[in-house]
């Protein structure tokens, strides 16, 4: 059975109460069940987790390298920031997908660069928490 890691980064915790009006009104706990829901449909197992901290997602992806099919990130604010989480997203032999609820390039200038889209073979933005089972859709085909 593939396996599909989603790593979720900072803040997401907070979605339901983080500006609703961006991020929409559904908590991180209701994408992760959503994404179950889907992957159990496709056939899938899902690894699904948030961290806050730069390290951690680092670390897990270090970890996970040789045990997952692909791999599907909102790196959340470290998208603009973490040559970090690129560099370990290089150590990955299996497909990358970004995904990102709002749509980053529409929005304030320091969001319109990504780390993670030179590693990524895909990116879904802007479609809110379906883009979390577009990157799955996507990745199934693989
Ligand atoms: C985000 C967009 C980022 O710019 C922001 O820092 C986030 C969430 C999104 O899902 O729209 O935390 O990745």
């Amino acid at each position: 059975m593939k396996k599909i890691l989603i790593l979720n980064g900072p803040n997401l915790n907070m979605l339901g109460q983080r500006e609703p009006d961006i991020y929409g009104h559904q908590t991180l706990d209701d994408i992760q069940t959503m994404c179950a829901d889907h992957a159990a449909q496709a056939g899938i197992a899902i690894d699904f987790r948030q961290s806050n901290h730069e390290g951690e997602i680092v670390t897990w992806i270090q970890q996970e390298k040789d045990r997952i099919d692909g791999l599907i990130i909102n790196a959340a604010a470290y998208t603009h920031t973490s040559v970090a989480i690129h560099d370990a997203l290089k150590l990955l032999n299996v497909p990358v997908i970004e995904v990102h609820l709002s749509d980053p390039e529409t929005r304030e200038s320091f969001r319109h660069h990504s780390y993670i889209a030179p590693v990524a073979k895909a990116c879904f933005k802007g479609h809110g928490a379906k883009g979390y089972l577009m990157a799955l859709d996507a990745l199934c085909k693989e």
